[in-house]
């Protein structure tokens, strides 16, 4: 879990707005949440290495140089991350570390880095991804810090058949995200054949969240701003499906329903659990609207209920059966179910649960407990 310059920032990145994020994150208490890494996207270099072929910081935009942002970000009880890429330029045309792994690792343990997230753009295609994923990781493994590995190809060339021999931490298994509902609902969609490679040793990376960005910003698209229910809807499918948290709105101008949503430690609990059990399916539904359920460490169960299509929830016959997710009628056993968003409680009567009428773009998330029936 942090937050990651790129969805609102883009280019637009210096020392003093990572200043003020790293005190924003702490005061307004995302690090108590458990949003621990400071991530710095693209676009942070000089454009050229330096004559002893190192990557240079801008000295305009960080002019006291990494470490410095690093030991800041460090006092605040945060973790540092940075960005590169496995081909010879970054996606925003930068240098990157094709060829200069070890050089760039060693750079980055230098200044203090804990995170690297690795994009995929301009790559020699002579060289397999996964190769160049393994180049890195290893110069990583031998650089003498602890780096988590963030892997960022988009989910292309079949990476979710090579990317845990990497030695990721997690991968992004998609494409990028931009602040639309119909990227939100796409990204979604092409998680459902991937959640099988999700979990411990290298987690599914559904991009970072555009909750709080309100249509403006780097990736803002359509002129009709997210709603806070579709904001909602957002992040619990992220929590359901187990991705990284990572934030992309501007922390320092964050509305207090943004707040709300990143905040809901119930929901993060769902996303952060330490089990982390595949989501499945109930039979009646479809990839836009659909009931997915978790069995989460210690016995309960999470259970969404999501809507994403266009269309109300009327024209489905949407249905938990308690048999249907392993719990049999003749146990005696029920479940007690607690929506995270609103708070409302009830037992599930007769074996069987119908959400009711559920309006587009929208979702209910509930805990739910094993009870006597
Ligand atoms: C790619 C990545 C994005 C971002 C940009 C930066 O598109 O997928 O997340 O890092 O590059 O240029």
């Amino acid at each position: 879990m942090g937050w990651n310059s790129w969805n609102t920032f883009g280019k637009n990145i210096d020392e003093q707005l990572i200043i003020d994020t790293a005190d924003r994150m702490v005061d307004c208490g995302l690090l108590d949440c458990g949003y621990e890494y400071l991530v710095i996207d693209d676009c942070w270099s000089e454009r050229l290495r330096s004559p002893e072929g190192k990557l240079v910081p801008d000295p305009v935009k960080f002019p006291h140089g990494m470490k410095y942002v690093a030991d800041y970000v460090h006092s605040k009880g945060l973790k540092f991350g940075m960005y590169s890429c496995a081909g010879a330029l970054t996606c925003a045309g930068y240098p990157s570390s094709f060829g200069h792994e070890y050089d760039d690792a060693a750079s980055f343990a230098e200044w203090g880095v804990d995170f690297l997230k690795y994009d995929y753009c301009f790559r020699d295609k002579n060289v397999p991804g996964e190769v160049l994923y393994r180049r890195m990781s290893i110069a990583l493994a031998n650089c003498g810090r602890d780096i988590l590995f963030s892997a960022c190809n988009w989910g292309a060339d079949e990476s979710h058949n090579w990317i845990k021999t990497t030695g990721a931490h997690m991968w992004r298994s998609t494409g990028d995200i931009f602040d639309s509902w119909s990227s939100i609902r796409d990204l979604t969609k092409k998680q459902f054949d991937l959640l099988r490679t999700n979990g411990h040793g290298c987690f599914n990376d559904m991009d970072m969240l555009v909750v709080g960005l309100n249509g403006k910003g780097n990736v803002a698209r359509e002129a009709t701003n997210l709603s806070f229910e579709e904001y909602k809807a957002h992040f619990s499918i992220w929590a359901m499906f187990g991705s990284p948290l990572m934030l992309g709105c501007d922390v320092r101008a964050m509305t207090d329903e943004t707040l709300k949503i990143i905040t809901n430690k119930d929901v993060i609990a769902i996303d952060q659990d330490p089990l982390y059990a595949q989501p499945f399916f109930t039979r009646s539904g479809s990839q836009e609207k659909f009931i997915s359920v978790r069995l989460l460490d210690g016995g309960d169960l999470a259970v969404g209920v999501f809507n994403l299509a266009d269309t109300d929830m009327n024209t489905w016959n949407a249905c938990l059966l308690l048999n249907e997710i392993g719990i049999d009628v003749a146990s005696g056993k029920t479940l007690h179910m607690r929506e995270l968003w609103t708070g409302e409680e009830f037992d599930v009567k007769n074996e069987i649960y119908r959400p009711s009428k559920l309006a587009p773009h929208s979702c209910l998330l509930f805990r739910a407990s094993v009870v006597d029936a």
